[in-house]
């Protein structure tokens, strides 16, 4: 679609009863449509089971977007674009009633035969709809066909290879936006920027230079109401598998040879393939787990994970994922990319810092004789921007080099105009730009790099459980992963450092 067109289409949500609708679906709607991103050529039907008329359910994405927005001003127009529908997720004539319902609508709002799928609800029905759409007719339009499909895509390799093999029997490859919504954050976007579009970065932006690299993601929160989920997944299938080396894969990628979503999907491709693959008794040398005991936050008493509702008092599961990420590629060989991701731990906080190497030879001094390395910080959430650590000379003093930060705060003024990861992620379904998804072959080598981990994980207990007290920052074994390569985890909250 040419730029500055306004996409038409019909969104069904499946789920649209659940907290992600509610939380993120229709409060990000709402922003497109009052930024004026959407046509009046939209219409979103809600589906799920629970019976619901058209009027209760546009009142309930009223309220939705009343309780995420302030100022949300009047929102009659908006939700007047909202149907509901109460399916049953194996009855083809469900889906009949639903498609007749999509006719309607698209010739209501001339919507020109444009679909998206969104797929907000739990994921073992994710193959079953998938074939009803096509089994149905709902799939045969003659605008674009779109599958946005939430996380987990399936468990481990084989069950998201069989998931895919169902989904690809509708939609095919570059139909399908599988959901990760790190890739929709604003400064996770910017990793490219900050690296393709700065002189002063690219070229130092490898081995030569850089001694290693750091990627928190960090939480307060516990498990939640999430037991069950979480016991069968864990911090490495919900956090690592995913995000994490989504992350990884941007910073560690070569510069596509052009900004389109093919190029860099291969790029990124290629640093998944080059990952070092760990088995057996390596795993135990790069990778670190732990799980969160009680402790205090914010001076209040949490729970144990292993008290919490829905898991087993003797879990083995997961909350807390450290290690060690080797590229073996000619950029990369010799550079640890260290990760770490848990629950309840001391901060909310993602964030990247890259180390760079020592100079040469140090002319000048500090108090403590050595000098602070340079540090590209890449701060993604709470705050978002960048820090460059910097030495420059004290004032009145000779050969003292001090440590001082260059900051840049990329704060938003007015809260409508930052658009969040679900807005971002929406409005580039609706015009068909699938760079910031999931291709299927990331998927599938994240897993098979993930799956092995977790075998080792799976069949050995780990007697130490719990061995993180809530509101730290992770086991000990954490910090000796990175101590016995000479390195230390800089602290996720600001340096004391002056600023310039
Ligand atoms: C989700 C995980 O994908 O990401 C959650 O399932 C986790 O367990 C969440 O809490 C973290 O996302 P964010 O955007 O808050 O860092």
């Amino acid at each position: 679609m040419k730029l500055n067109e306004k996409p038409t289409a019909l969104i069904m949500i499946f789920g649209a009863t659940g907290d992600l609708a509610k939380r993120k679906l229709f409060p990000s709607l709402y922003r497109l449509y009052k930024k004026g991103k959407l046509s009046e050529r939209f219409a979103v039907i809600g589906i799920a089971r629970r019976p619901l008329s058209n009027d209760e359910f546009q009142a309930n994405v009223k309220n939705s977007v009343e309780s995420a927005i302030k100022d949300s001003g009047e929102l009659e127009d908006f939700v007047s674009h909202f149907y509901y529908h109460s399916h049953d997720v194996t009855d083809a004539s469900s889906y009949l009633a639903l498609k007749s319902m999509a006719e309607e609508l698209d010739t209501h709002y001339s919507l020109e035969g444009n679909r998206i799928f969104y797929l907000a609800m739990a994921p073992e029905f994710f193959g079953t709809i998938a074939e009803h759409l096509k089994a149905d007719g709902l799939t045969d339009v003659d605008g674009f066909k779109r599958l946005v499909i939430e996380k987990p895509f399936g468990h481990d390799l084989e069950s998201a290879k069989q998931l895919n093999k169902q989904i690809r029997k509708a939609f095919s490859e570059n139909e399908i936006y599988r959901i990760d919504h790190y890739l929709g954050k604003e400064m996770v976007q910017n990793i490219e920027v900050i690296r393709f579009a700065n002189a002063i970065f690219e070229p130092l932006w490898n081995n030569r230079y850089i001694s290693n690299i750091q990627v928190t993601s960090s939480e307060v929160l516990g498990v939640e109401e999430r037991g069950r989920y979480y016991e069968k997944s864990g911090a490495l299938r919900d956090m690592v598998q995913n995000h994490m080396l989504q992350m990884v894969a941007l910073l560690a990628m070569e510069p596509p040879i052009r900004l389109t979503t093919d190029e860099i999907r291969s790029e990124k491709v290629k640093v998944l393939r080059a990952m070092r693959p760990l088995e057996g008794e390596r795993v135990k040398e790069y990778f670190v787990r732990g799980q969160y005991g009680k402790g205090s936050m914010s001076g209040k008493q949490v729970p144990a994970y292993r008290e919490e509702q829905m898991v087993d008092e003797q879990s083995n599961t997961e909350t807390y994922v450290a290690g060690k990420l080797m590229i073996d590629n000619f950029r990369w060989a010799g550079v640890p990319i260290y990760i770490r991701t848990g629950k309840r731990m001391a901060a909310k906080s993602t964030k990247i810092v890259i180390q760079f190497k020592d100079i040469p030879m140090n002319l000048y001094y500090q108090t403590e004789q050595t000098l602070n390395p340079n540090l590209l910080v890449i701060h993604i959430q709470p705050e978002e921007g960048i820090t460059l650590y910097l030495n420059a000379q004290k004032s009145g003093q000779n050969m003292e080099a001090t440590p001082v930060k260059l900051n840049f705060a990329n704060k938003g003024i007015d809260g409508m105009n930052t658009p969040e990861a679900y807005e971002r992620l929406l409005y580039d379904c609706m015009r068909g730009d699938a760079t910031n998804f999931t291709h299927w072959d990331e998927v599938a080598l994240s897993w098979s790099f993930v799956d092995k981990i977790s075998d080792v994980w799976e069949n050995t207990k780990e007697e130490g459980f719990p061995n993180y007290e809530s509101g730290t920052m992770g086991p000990k074994e954490a910090d000796q992963l990175l101590e016995k390569d000479g390195f230390f985890w800089w602290p996720v909250t600001d340096l004391d450092v002056e600023e310039c």
